[in-house]
């Protein structure tokens, strides 16, 4: 990451314009590089050596942050799917090459922990099952569960609809009513609804309280934070 690249590759990438427009950012002299003004686009530079304005570029190493999913919003890239989370965070990130994306999707309805990032190397640590990063989600069903479920999610048997491999061992934690906690290690398409749906259970309500080591703090639904990669 920290390889001089040209200066003006490093802006258009990270968000500030087209090759023409930070061009013209670099040819009005905004663009410095240790209190030095660049005029050559093509010079070289470590990105978090550059300033804009006098000002650092924004996550110039990567960008990864923790978003409080609120419901109605879904993880699609596509409009036509309704309003996307990437819609709540600053628009000079979806200009942003390689694209921000989010690691692993929550349903339109689904609340709570997501993690944003345009650091492929990162989406794949987190989201393979073998690296075995723990996701927790707290549940509200349509009744209360059976003590079996416990024994029947941990046994790692449950194959779901449609699929051959048995789900990974998953803890189930009852918490008295309709509500549960489910950990989970793997991240399969609606897992959590899938899960409980095999055993007869409609989930009215999830919410993602964790993901790996990441947690929501003192985050409302719709703000964001930076997060630290190597928490
Ligand atoms: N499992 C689901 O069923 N939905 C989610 O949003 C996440 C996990």
């Amino acid at each position: 990451m920290d390889t001089p690249r040209r200066i003006e590759q490093i802006l258009a990438s990270l968000g500030y314009g087209s090759r023409r427009e930070v061009r013209g950012l670099i040819a009005a002299g905004r663009v410095t590089v240790g209190d030095v003004v660049q005029d050559d686009p093509s010079r070289k530079a470590v990105p978090a050596t550059i300033r804009l304005d006098h000002a650092p570029l924004e996550f110039p190493e990567g960008l990864f942050v923790l978003l409080h999913k609120p419901a109605g919003w879904v993880c699609s890239h596509d409009r036509r799917e309704g309003r996307r989370v990437y819609d709540l965070l600053p628009p000079r990130w979806l200009r942003r090459n390689p694209a921000v994306t989010s690691i692993g999707r929550l349903d339109r309805d689904t609340t709570g922990v997501l993690l944003i990032t345009d650091d492929l190397a990162l989406v794949h640590r987190l989201t393979s099952p073998k690296h075995h990063v723990e996701k927790v989600y707290e549940a509200t069903l349509d009744r209360a569960p059976e003590l079996r479920l416990v024994q029947e999610f941990a046994s790692g048997t449950v194959v779901l609809d449609s699929e051959q491999k048995p789900c990974l061992p998953a803890r189930l934690v009852l918490r008295g009513g309709v509500e549960v906690e489910l950990t989970l290690t793997e991240g399969r398409f609606h897992q959590v609804k899938r899960m409980f749906a095999h055993f007869g259970y409609e989930v009215c309500r999830l919410h993602r309280s964790r993901f790996g080591d990441y947690t929501l703090g003192a985050l409302t639904p719709g703000q964001w934070l930076e997060v630290n990669r190597g928490q």
